[in-house]
C-alpha cells in the first residue's frame, strides 16, 4: 500500500518579513522545511514531493534530492497546490499524507500514525486535529449532533460560536489517492480568491462519507511557524526535545538551555557539556569528554575522554585523550593523534600531530606532519605561505622546537633534532641535531639520550 506524501512549501510568508523565502529559514542549523520533509519521508516510506513556487529556485537548491519538485505558480491556495502533484502521483500510490513545511516539530512517528489510522479507515480521508486552548489562527472542526466530523471552518470565515470551538485543523491529512484526485476539482473558489484544501473535509461530508480525526497527544508539534517570533519558540522546543534524549542517553548538561545541539550529531555515555557548547553539523563526540564552556564543534570527530575547552573546531579529527583549549582553533583537516595537548592560543590547519605530542602556547601549525612526543615550544609558526603557494612542514619523532621557532617551508625537521629559542629554520635539519640562529645553522649532534 504505497503512500506518498505532499509538503506543501509554495506560500510567500509575508509575516516572516524576510528577503528569504520562509521555509529556509534555519532551525538548529537547517532549513526548517528539512524537518518536514524528514517526517513526512519517514511516515511514507517514499521521496516526499514538495510543493513549491514563491523563490522556487532558491527553496529546490537548498534542499537538494530530499524531495521532488512541483511548481505551483500562481499560488492560489492549499487546495490548488495538492492539485499541482496530480501529474507526478495519480496512479502511483494508493494513499496521499498531505503536510506543510512550516511545522517543523512534526514528528515521522506522528506521521506515520495518520497514515495507518487511514489505512484501517473506510472514509476517503483522515486528518490530524489539535485540541488546544491556544488556537493561533488555526482553522476549527465542525461536527454535527452526532459527532461526525462535517467541515472545517477557516478562522477569518467563522462565526463567533465557530471561534470558541477547539479541535483544531493541522493542515495535515492522510488522503486515500484515487478519492483526492477526483474530489479536488470539486472545491469551489473562496470569498478570497483560493482553493482550500480543507473544503475537502465539507464535500466528503457532503457525500455521506466518514471523515475520521485523529488527535495529536502533544499539540506542540503542531506549532506553525508564521513569524520569526514562533521560529524562536519552535527552535527551543526542538532543542529541549534533542538535548532531553542526549540526557536520556547518559550525557550530562549543566545547563541545557545553553547547549546546542544539532540533528545530526552523536555524543558518547558519560560525556559532560558545559553551557554555551554548540555541537553542529556532522560532528561526532566520543565517551568521557567534558566539552566547553564555550566550545563549537563543527562537522569534527572528537574521540574519548576528551577535553575541549572554549575553543573552536572544524572539520577536525580528534583521538582519545586530547586536551585542548581555552583558546584553541582547529581549521579544517586538523588531525590530533591521542594524548595530544593543545593548550592555550594555538591553531592546527591541514596538519597532523603524532600521539604525546605538545603545543602548549601561542603556536599556528599550517600544512605540517608531526610525530609523536614532540614539543612545540611557545610561540612556534609554521610559516606556510609564501605569497604565492602553500608548503609543507614536516617534523619527526621526538623533536623539540624551541619557543619563537619559525619553520620557513618547504622544510624538515630530522627525528630527535632540537632548534633553538627564536631560531629561523629554512633548511631541512638532519635527525639529532641541534641548529640555531637567523637563518638557523646546525651547530653540533645530540645524543639520542639528549
Ligand atoms: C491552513 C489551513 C487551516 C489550518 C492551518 C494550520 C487551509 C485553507 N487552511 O491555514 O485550516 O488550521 O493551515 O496551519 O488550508 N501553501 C501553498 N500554496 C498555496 C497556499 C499555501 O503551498 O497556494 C502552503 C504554504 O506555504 C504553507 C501551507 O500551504 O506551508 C499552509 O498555507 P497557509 O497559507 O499558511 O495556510 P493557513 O492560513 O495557515
Ligand atoms: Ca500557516
Amino acid at each position: 500500500m504505497k503512500t506518498t506524501a505532499i509538503v506543501l512549501a509554495a506560500g510567500r510568508s509575508t509575516r516572516m518579513n524576510s528577503k528569504k523565502p520562509k521555509v529556509l529559514h534555519p532551525l538548529l542549523g537547517r532549513p526548517m522545511a528539512f524537518y518536514a520533509l524528514e517526517a513526512a519521508g519517514q511516515a511514507s516510506g517514499a521521496k516526499p514531493v514538495a510543493i513549491i513556487g514563491h523563490a522556487a529556485e532558491m527553496v529546490r537548491q537548498a534542499l537538494g534530492d530530499m524531495a521532488e519538485y512541483v511548481i505551483q505558480e500562481p499560488q492560489l491556495g492549499t487546495g490548488h497546490a495538492v492539485q499541482q502533484a496530480e501529474a507526478l502521483l495519480k496512479g502511483q500510490c494508493e494513499y496521499i499524507l498531505v503536510t506543510t513545511a512550516d511545522m517543523p516539530l512534526l514528528t515521522g512517528e506522528t506521521l506515520k500514525q495518520l497514515v495507518q489510522a487511514q489505512q484501517a479507515h473506510s472514509g476517503p480521508l483522515s486528518l490530524l486535529t489539535a485540541t488546544t486552548q491556544d488556537a493561533r489562527g488555526f482553522g476549527r472542526v465542525l461536527r454535527d449532533p452526532a459527532g461526525r466530523v462535517q467541515a472545517i471552518i477557516e478562522e477569518a470565515h467563522a462565526t463567533p460560536q465557530q471561534l470558541a470551538i477547539r479541535e483544531l485543523n493541522t493542515s495535515v491529512y492522510c488522503f486515500s489517492a484515487e478519492w483526492l484526485w477526483q474530489a479536488l476539482p470539486r472545491i469551489p473558489l473562496s470569498p478570497k480568491g483560493e482553493y482550500y484544501l480543507t473544503d475537502l473535509v465539507g464535500i466528503a461530508a457532503a457525500d455521506g462519507l466518514s471523515i475520521q480525526a485523529i488527535d495529536i497527544p502533544d499539540p506542540g508539534e503542531t506549532i506553525g511557524i508564521n513569524t520569526r517570533l514562533h521560529l524562536a519558540e519552535a527552535e527551543s522546543l526542538l532543542r529541549q526535545r534533542i538535548n532531553g534524549g542526549w540526557m536520556l542517553a547518559g550525557v550530562t548538561m549543566i545547563d541545557p538551555q545553553s547547549t546546542y545541539i544539532e540533528p545530526s550529531v552523536s555524543i558518547g555515555q558519560d560525556t559532560t557539556l558545559w553551557p554555551n557548547t554548540y555541537l553542529q553539523g556532522n560532528t561526532s563526540v566520543g565517551e568521557d569528554c567534558t566539552i566547553g564552556p564555550n566550545a563549537i564543534l563543527r562537522d569534527s570527530q572528537v574521540g574519548n575522554g576528551c577535553r575541549v575547552l572554549a575553543s573552536v573546531l572544524e572539520r577536525a579529527v580528534v583521538e582519545d585523550r586530547v586536551d585542548i583549549g581555552p583558546f584553541g582553533h582547529l581549521r579544517k583537516g586538523a588531525h590530533l593523534g591521542e594524548g595530544v595537548h593543545m593548550g592555550n592560543f594555538g591553531e592546527v590547519k591541514n596538519s597532523y600531530l603524532g600521539p604525546g605530542s605538545k603545543m602548549g602556547h601561542f603556536s599556528y601549525i599550517g600544512d605540517a606532519t608531526i610525530g609523536e612526543n614532540v614539543n612545540i615550544g611557545a610561540g612556534t609558526i609554521t610559516c606556510n605561505f609564501d605569497g604565492k603557494q602553500k608548503h609543507h612542514t614536516d617534523i619527526g619523532a621526538n623533536v623539540f622546537i624551541g619557543s619563537d621557532t619559525m619553520l620557513v617551508a618547504p622544510v624538515k625537521i630530522g627525528e630527535g633534532a632540537r632548534t633553538g629559542a627564536g631560531a629561523v629554520v629554512t633548511k631541512n635539519l638532519p635527525d639529532y641535531t641541534l641548529a640555531v640562529g637567523m637563518p638557523a645553522r646546525a651547530i653540533r649532534k645530540l645524543e639520542r639520550s639528549d
